[in-house]
């Protein structure tokens, strides 16, 4: 390849080492950083996830408390379970892992947390205070990609960057840091008309659609920097019978032949995105005692 690979393993550990760091100065002072991280149902992704985020928050010195509920669980018993954790002084974040069950309307949920202690930063006023260029809690993924950028490119400013998808979670919020860091933004989704022709313009691109090995090599501006936030599992036919493999949303090969530097899946955003999380939970425990 002759694009440069953008290593979100290593960078991450460095992260975490920086929470751990400010993690063991805030204990002088009497304080433990405290996540909840609130499961429902059985998906095993979600499972793999959440047992990582718990071991992580461990290791950088914080409590972690585990909460799971079955996948049957009503929307008062989950509102129930979050104003308690809203109420408990030793829990300075909350996370509840996405998607819910379909009985469950997720917007009523996340409304309900206690917006300090909104470490996904999925709060309307959280979304809010990001837009409006005021001190948020910020999404951790898109987080994690600026974090990445700004390692790799230094100053963003006036950057043209695509965005790829435009989610709550990743496409919407990514916008508003690239914003704030200056650069000029396009939002892009599966309605763009020619979406190849919008990528091609992008210094920086972001895929965050979900569609797997969606972006080529022929879409990436030559010596452009990419960033891909797409864990897909397909199958794995080199393999044989069910194995599977992760890809993200970009072509790998193909873009890294052309891009100037690429992240890879898995090993790029991902670790990003649990560091991010604990940087999170570091700064609301922080705001909470200061
Ligand atoms: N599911 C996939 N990504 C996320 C995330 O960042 N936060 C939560 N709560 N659920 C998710």
């Amino acid at each position: 390849m002759s694009g440069k690979l953008i290593d979100g393993k290593a960078f991450s550990e460095r992260v975490r080492a920086r929470v751990a760091d400010a993690v063991s100065g805030m204990a002088s002072a009497g304080v433990v950083p405290g996540l909840a991280v609130v499961l429902v149902g059985e998906d095993p992704a979600s499972q793999v996830y959440v047992r990582s985020k718990g071991k992580r928050t461990v290791e950088a010195g914080m409590r972690s408390f585990e909460h799971r509920l079955p996948a049957t669980a009503s929307q008062a018993e989950l509102l129930a379970m979050v104003e308690q954790l809203n109420a408990d002084p030793q829990v300075h974040g909350i996370l509840v892992q996405l998607p819910l069950p379909s009985q469950i309307d997720s917007a009523a949920v996340i409304g309900a947390i206690d917006p300090a202690k909104d470490v996904d930063g999925f709060h309307p006023v959280n979304a809010g205070l990001l837009a409006t260029g005021q001190d948020a809690l910020v999404p951790c993924t898109p987080l994690g990609c600026l974090l990445l950028l700004r390692d790799h490119l230094g100053d963003l400013s006036g950057a043209d960057a695509v965005v790829i998808g435009r989610s709550n979670i990743v496409g919407k919020p990514m916008a508003q840091l690239l914003l704030r860091d200056s650069c000029t933004v396009t939002v892009a989704h599966s309605r763009t008309r020619d979406l190849a022709a919008t990528v091609r313009r992008a210094d920086i691109v972001i895929a965050a659609v979900g569609r797997p090995e969606m972006v080529t090599g022929d879409w990436v501006r030559p010596g452009a920097t990419v960033i891909d936030v797409g864990i897909n599992r397909v199958p794995n036919p080199a393999k044989g019978g069910d194995s599977t493999r992760l890809v993200g949303d970009c072509d790998f090969d193909s873009c890294a032949a052309v891009a100037g530097a690429i992240t890879p899946v898995p090993g790029g955003v991902g670790p990003m995105t649990i560091a991010c999380l604990l940087a999170n939970t570091a700064v609301a425990a922080a705001r909470a005692h200061g």
